[in-house]
C-alpha cells in the first residue's frame, strides 16, 4: 500500500494545482459548498469536480460537511487573499517543476539537467520566452518570500541601515516585510531586466503604497554587477540555483559592490541548505532544474564559497522557515 500511495502522489500534486487554478479555496472562503454549487462557480463538470473534491479530502485539503466540502484550516494559505498565500507556488511546483522531473532519469543517468532535457533550454532562458509561466514564477517566489521576511525581521536588526539591495530578489517579495518593519529603509531589487520590468505590477498584492514607494528595481546581471554602496545585501534562495563555482562568481560581484559600502555593511545569505537525508529531495530538484551540475551546498561549503567570494562569516542562524542565515562582512583587504 505504501508503494501505491507514493506512486500516485504526483496525481495529488496535480489535483492541488487544478484546485488552485480554479480558485476553489477562494470560492469556498470560510464556508462550505456542494460539488454542484462549486461546479457552477468554477464552470466545471459537476460529476468530475465531485471526484476532484473527494480526492482532495484524502490528504486533508478539504473536509466533508455533510454533502458539502470546506477548506481545512491548515490549507487556508491556498487562498489568494491569505497574507502568506502559497497558491502560486503550489501551481508552479506541481506544473513546471513537475514537468521538469520528467527528465529525472536523464539527470540520474548522466548527471545533466533534466530541465534542459525536457524543455531544450535552462529554466531562466525558458522563462524569458514564456511570459505567463514567468509571471507565475515571480508570484511563486513572492509566496515563498513573504513568510521568510516575517521571520527575518524578528531575528535580524536592520536599524541604522539606509538601503538594502536584494540581489536576484525576483519581484522583491522579501522587501515589503522588511521595509514595513523599518520606516525609512529603502529597498532595491537587482534582478534580470524582464523580472524588474514586471516588478511593481507583480507586487500588486501588497496594500501598503508607502512601502511600495520605497522599492526600486535595477536591472542587473549578478555575474557582472549589482548596485554598489548599500548597507545590506540579501541573497535569498539564489545561490542554490548555481554550481559552487558560479556561487563564488555571484558572491564576488556582491563583494565588488560592497567595497563601496560603509564598513559595517553586511551580506545576508538566506538558504535552505542541503545537510541531511531529509534535504535530499531539495538537492534532487537542484540537480534536475538548476544550473547543470548543482547538487546543493551544506553549511561548510557555503562558508567556503563566502570566504572564496571575499567575505568573512560573522554568524549563522536558523529561521523557522528552514533557511539558514549566514551574515557576512567584506573581508579586510
Ligand atoms: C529562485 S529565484 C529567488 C528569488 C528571490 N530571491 C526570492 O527568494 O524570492 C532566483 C532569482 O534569480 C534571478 N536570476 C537568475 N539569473 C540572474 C542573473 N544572471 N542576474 C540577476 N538575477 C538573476 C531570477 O530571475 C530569480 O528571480
Amino acid at each position: 500500500m505504501e508503494i501505491l500511495k507514493l506512486a500516485v502522489s504526483g496525481w495529488f500534486a496535480r489535483a492541488l494545482a487544478v484546485a488552485a487554478r480554479l480558485e476553489i479555496a477562494d470560492v469556498l472562503g470560510d464556508g462550505s459548498m456542494t460539488a454542484a454549487e462549486l461546479a457552477k462557480r468554477t464552470e466545471t463538470d459537476p460529476d468530475v469536480l465531485y471526484r476532484l473534491l473527494q480526492m482532495l479530502t484524502v490528504p486533508g485539503i478539504l473536509e466533508r460537511d455533510g454533502d458539502a466540502f470546506r477548506l481545512a484550516e491548515a490549507y487556508a494559505p491556498l487562498r489568494a487573499d491569505h497574507p502568506f498565500t502559497q497558491r502560486h507556488f503550489a501551481i508552479l511546483s506541481a506544473e513546471l517543476y513537475d514537468d521538469a522531473f520528467a527528465g529525472l532519469m536523464h539527470t540520474v543517468k548522466t548527471g545533466r539537467s533534466g530541465f534542459q532535457e525536457v524543455f531544450g533550454e535552462s529554466l531562466y532562458a525558458y522563462l524569458e520566452t514564456h511570459p505567463e509561466t514567468a509571471e507565475l514564477f515571480d508570484q511563486g517566489m513572492i509566496d515563498l518570500a513573504a513568510p521568510v521576511a516575517h521571520c527575518l525581521v524578528q531575528q535580524h536588526d536592520f536599524s541604522g541601515a539606509a538601503t538594502v539591495v536584494d540581489v536576484g530578489g525576483g519581484s522583491g517579495g522579501l522587501l515589503p516585510g522588511i521595509l514595513g518593519a523599518h520606516p525609512g529603509l529603502k529597498g532595491v531589487v537587482a534582478d534580470r531586466a524582464s523580472v524588474c520590468a514586471r516588478g511593481t505590477a507583480a507586487l500588486g498584492r501588497v496594500r501598503d503604497q508607502e512601502v511600495l514607494d520605497r522599492i526600486s528595481y535595477v536591472p542587473s546581471d549578478f555575474f557582472a554587477s549589482v548596485p554598489a554602496g548599500a548597507d545590506r545585501y540579501l541573497l535569498k534562495n539564489v545561490l542554490h540555483d548555481w554550481t559552487y563555482d558560479n556561487c563564488v562568481r555571484i558572491l564576488r560581484t556582491v563583494a565588488t559592490a560592497m567595497a563601496e559600502s560603509p564598513a559595517d555593511a553586511r551580506l545576508l545569505v538566506l538558504e535552505p541548505l542541503v545537510e541531511n537525508d531529509i534535504d535530499g529531495w531539495r538537492a534532487m530538484f537542484q540537480a534536475v532544474a538548476c544550473d547543470e551540475g548543482t547538487l546543493g551546498l551544506d553549511e561548510p561549503a557555503m562558508r567556503r564559497a563566502l570566504e572564496e567570494g571575499g567575505f568573512t562569516v560573522a554568524s549563522v542562524t536558523q529561521l523557522p522557515t528552514g533557511h539558514k542565515v549566514l551574515e557576512a562582512a567584506l573581508r579586510a583587504a
